[in-house]
């Protein structure tokens, strides 16, 4: 932290009183901290988000999520990880970061680099990869884009919050190689190289502690080890006991309004168990953040054609190849018929706060008016009937090529709950099955930011995954199938065939109240690799219009450096993302088979050969055995186009600890993980006694329990949870509208804890207190 701020927050806390200092450790409303003029502390304005501000003016709160400033809408971070493009995220996170302090806002909340346990996962979207490495070095980029123009970054949301059914209360039981090698990887990238100002902690608890009250991760872990000296907040409603989190490190509850957190503190100070040392050290961390940021509002800072040219890039270079018979490109001039009611409605960002009011949306309908289109299905729902159908087969039919988009509507994929299962809409797989019949030259281009399952592949002529690609997201798909735009992006996450197939199919989600994360380290291609099971397409697929041919590999040892050649082996320009994997020696602690080290994106003309040089990362190396081990030993060393595409081989001795196996892990599913590993096998890894799982129900619920789920025994919370149900539909013009469902899942749906601290005061702590006396079947005064 800079000096010259420390010294003034200094000053500023000094004046403080201590119930100011309690009342500043609590925000002022959604958006803002508490100001103290008279001790010359500012407020500071915080808004949502990783792909473009939702800023919301002072006194729009009232309206809960519908009403923000116009911004530009970039891709979904999901998109923009495809890119595997370091540089191009970090100017993405530089264009955010004008427009931030355009609108006067300090810390943009995100990038959220949360890893991606489940294909499922509803909030999938706006994180980067179930990989470490590649989430950690693209988010490092956008923090340091974001903070190249003065304005800063939250990173969120720390940490293992990996799921959104019962977000609010979820118990991750995780045990701690796996936190370190998997959960908290990017995150530690991301302090250590960018330092973000402020990092969010996660709704969930880890091991049975909330994040917000975790010493371990916050104390321990985040100041201590990796020496973070900014500011911890909440996440929004997320303070779970003030005291306790007071002595964790986490200085801010947001958002604010209420005042029952500071009366907790306050209590823990009368009796003790709070040190008013820590609270004069996080008020004293959040002075300084606001006298930063304080008047570096710059309403010129914005460029906005030029962030609208970054999104179009952006969107562009995060379009995966996924298949293609050579179909793609279009021929010039081609016949083309345009089904699907995204192409003209397109599904360009995904659903909760990293909602944008997009400044103008492109459609493919409107770039191409000379394209014949057909609806083919409600965009809203994704349902069809035999009319839309017959319709796009008979347009397919006279083109010469049928592209039809499809995807998930809004209301599937959103933050707040979760996916049911990988499958796009009955009625737009109909639709492909009738049009790839009606015409062999059918190109399917999928918007959503996650995997679905694609039943009609084998089919179709081409792929091309469009992802969530904000604004100008429709400007970048009709450029690469016109191959205006050669295709690049490569996919940060596995395809699995059906999400069963993912290895935490049954311990995750519904209706578990904790989350066993039993599979360890094997997350995503650490386990389908491992496990030898077969992915629709695997991590780091990607074609392009050229081909790219690999040669020369060298691997030097003492500098942990990979070189190989590249050559563009084809007629037209294209850029190529060469990903290097290393497979650790035999024996040790059970390990993945294989494990991204490095990557390197390479532009090259038709027929340019270039070097490249990747250095390994040192972690892809190391094992957490009480502490980082470089586990010594000859690794193999394949490079390659995807995880399952190598096409050069080497090895690499490395000098470091050799580990012995642990005997316990004889006969467990780690030692060969195939199928589902089972909570006798979790226990081996988690080490400890894992707690029981309790059903509440009427008599044993507790303030981790929502009004909805209360409703289903008591008359009394079915009453307000339809009050509020009621006024969150109010908001909205349309209550079907897909933020609507978020919002309701948010408050209704929202642990009653998390209630109150989102009231702003509405719902006083006595009264959630009545509510689930009433609901346990007690008076409502009922102590216990
Ligand atoms: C989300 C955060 C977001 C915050 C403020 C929470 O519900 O989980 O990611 O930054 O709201 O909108």
């Amino acid at each position: 932290m800079d000096s010259k701020y420390s010294s003034a927050a200094e000053k500023a806390v000094a004046k403080l009183s201590r119930d100011q200092l309690l009342d500043l450790g609590v925000g002022a409303d959604f958006w803002r901290t508490k100001a103290y003029p008279e001790a010359d502390l500012p407020t500071l304005t915080v808004s949502d988000g990783p792909s473009g501000l939702r800023y919301q003016k002072p006194g729009t709160d009232a309206k809960g999520m519908v009403i923000s400033e116009p911004a530009t809408c970039f891709p979904a971070l999901a998109t923009a990880a495809a890119t595997w493009d370091s540089d191009l995220v970090e100017q993405m996170g530089a264009a955010i970061g004008r427009e931030a302090r355009s609108m006067g806002v300090g810390v943009v909340l995100g990038p959220g680099l949360n890893i991606k346990r489940s294909p499922l996962c509803g909030r999938n979207f706006e994180y980067f990869s179930e990989d470490p490495l590649l989430a950690g070095t693209l988010a490092t980029s956008h923090v340091r884009g974001v903070q190249s123009t003065g304005a800063g970054s939250c990173v969120k949301h720390f940490a293992v919050n990996s799921q959104e059914y019962k977000r609010f209360s979820n118990d991750s039981l995780v045990d701690e190689r796996t936190l370190r090698e998997i959960y908290l990887r990017a995150f530690e990238m991301v302090v250590r190289d960018a330092k973000p100002q402020m990092v969010m902690s996660a709704y969930v608890m880890l091991n049975g502690i909330y994040c917000s009250d975790n010493r371990h991760l916050l104390r321990e872990i985040l100041r201590d080890e990796w020496g973070f000296d900014g500011v911890v907040v909440t996440d929004w409603g997320g303070m779970h006991n003030r005291a306790a989190a007071y002595e964790a490190g986490c200085d801010l509850a947001m958002p604010g309004g209420g005042k029952h957190l500071q009366r907790q503190a306050a209590a823990a100070l009368e009796a003790g168990t709070l040190h008013e040392e820590r609270v004069r050290e996080s008020a004293h961390r959040l002075a300084a953040l606001a006298i930063a940021h304080a008047g570096s509002a710059d309403a010129a800072a914005v460029d906005v054609a030029a962030n609208r040219e970054v999104a179009r890039r952006v969107a562009a270079e995060g379009h995966v190849l996924l298949a293609n018979d050579g179909t793609l490109p279009l021929a010039a001039g081609a016949r083309v018929a345009l089904i699907g009611q995204m192409a003209e409605k397109p599904r360009y960002q995904g659903g909760g706060s990293s909602h944008i009011n997009a400044r103008r949306v492109a459609t493919m309908r409107e770039l191409r008016p000379g394209w014949t289109y057909a609806a083919g299905y409600d965009v809203r729902t994704g349902e069809t009937n035999d009319a839309l159908v017959e319709e796009a087969a008979r347009v397919a039919r006279n083109a010469e090529v049928a592209v039809v988009v499809v995807g998930l509507p809004e209301t599937i994929e959103s933050e707040g709950y979760d996916r049911e299962d990988m499958r796009l809409p009955e009625g737009m797989n109909r639709l492909v099955a009738a049009v790839a019949a009606a015409n062999p030259r059918t190109v399917v281009v999928l918007q959503c930011g996650s995997p679905v399952e694609l039943p009609w592949e084998a089919d179709v002529a081409a792929v091309l995954y469009a992802g969530l690609g904000g604004e100008a997201g429709a400007e970048a798909t009709v450029d690469v199938l016109e191959g205006a735009v050669n295709p690049s992006g490569k996919l940060p996450e596995t395809w699995p065939l059906h999400a069963e197939d993912a290895p935490c199919a049954e311990c995750w989600g519904e209706p578990h109240r904790q989350s066993q994360y039993r599979e360890g380290v094997f997350v995503g291609y650490r386990y389908y690799q491992t496990a030898g099971v077969p992915v629709a397409h695997c991590f780091g697929h990607g074609l392009s219009y050229t081909s790219f041919s690999y040669d020369r590999l060298a691997v030097d040892a003492a500098s942990r450096t990979v070189s190989f050649d590249i050559t563009n082996a084809g007629q037209v320009a294209g850029a190529e993302v060469a990903q290097v994997y290393v497979a650790a020696p035999e024996g040790g602690l059970p390990h993945p088979r294989v494990q991204l080290a490095g990557f390197a994106r390479v532009e090259l003309a038709p027929g340019e050969t270039r070097r490249v040089s990747v250095p390994l990362d040192e972690k892809s190396l190391s094992v957490w055995d009480n502490g980082w081990q470089v586990v010594g030993g000859t690794y193999q060393v394949l490079v390659g186009s995807s995880v399952e595409d190598v096409r050069l081989r080497g090895t690499l001795d490395v000098a470091g600890r050799g580990i012995a196996t642990p005997g316990k892990y004889a006969g467990t599913w780690y030692r060969s993980p195939k199928g589902k590993p089972t909570e006798a096998d979790f226990r081996v890894i988690f080490g400890k006694a894992i707690p029981p799982e309790a059903h509440h129900t009427k008599g044993t619920y507790d303030e981790t329990d929502s009004l909805l789920e209360m409703a289903e025994t008591s008359g009394t919370c079915r009453f307000v949870a339809n009050q509020i149900k009621g006024a969150v539909e109010r908001q909205y013009d349309d209550p079907t509208d897909p933020q609507c469902r978020m919002s309701i899942a948010s408050s209704a749906g929202c642990a009653l804890f998390g209630l109150v601290n989102c009231s702003g005061g509405a719902m006083p702590d006595g009264v959630a207190h009545a509510l689930l006396n009433l609901a346990n079947g007690h008076a409502p005064w009922h102590r216990g």
